[in-house]
């Protein structure tokens, strides 16, 4: 009698642990499908906004211009970086000439010790494209 019990206390374990293998299997396989769309939230401001016109023609200007040596999109280097500066400013007109004409002119300050050398060659329209540019990369 006692053995009897055991034994079916031993299957009940056996069928339980297979039942919760089988649950196990399926859980793997929501998990599987509900990670796998995940990367496509962690793209980044160049992916997000590169078939924008303003990101494309503000790109080539800055590439053409020093920019890139104290500027990053994400990562601030000398100056800060372009998302900072986009979560700093809203895009309206204003901003986006205020801006050019402190990166004409130069600016200190605004950020820290560090101050921005002035561009004195910059037209006056490619310095907004560049700033219609770097605002635009909002998170
Ligand atoms: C020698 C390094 C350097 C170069 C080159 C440079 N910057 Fe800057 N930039 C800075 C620093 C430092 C600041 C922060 C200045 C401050 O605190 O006012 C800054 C600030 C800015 C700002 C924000 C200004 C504000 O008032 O908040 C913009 C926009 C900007 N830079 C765009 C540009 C563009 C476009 C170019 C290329 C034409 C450029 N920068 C080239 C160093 C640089």
């Amino acid at each position: 009698m006692k053995l009897n019990n055991l034994l079916s206390l031993a299957m009940i374990a056996v069928a339980f642990m297979a039942f919760s293998c089988g649950g196990s299997d399926k859980q793997s396989e929501t998990t599987s499908t509900t990670t796998a769309p995940a990367p496509e939230k962690e793209v980044s401001l160049e992916e997000k906004y590169k078939d924008h016109p303003d990101y494309v023609k503000g790109l080539a200007l800055i590439k053409q211009n020093d920019c890139p040596s104290c500027h990053m999109v994400e990562r601030k280097i000398v100056g800060p970086s372009y998302a900072d500066v986009a979560g700093k400013y809203e895009t309206t007109d204003e901003n986006v000439e205020l801006l050019a004409s402190r990166v004409i002119a130069g600016s200190v300050g605004e950020w820290g010790e560090i101050p921005m050398p002035a561009h004195p060659n910059l037209s006056k329209e490619d310095a907004e494209q560049m700033v219609r540019f770097v605002l635009l990369l909002k998170k």
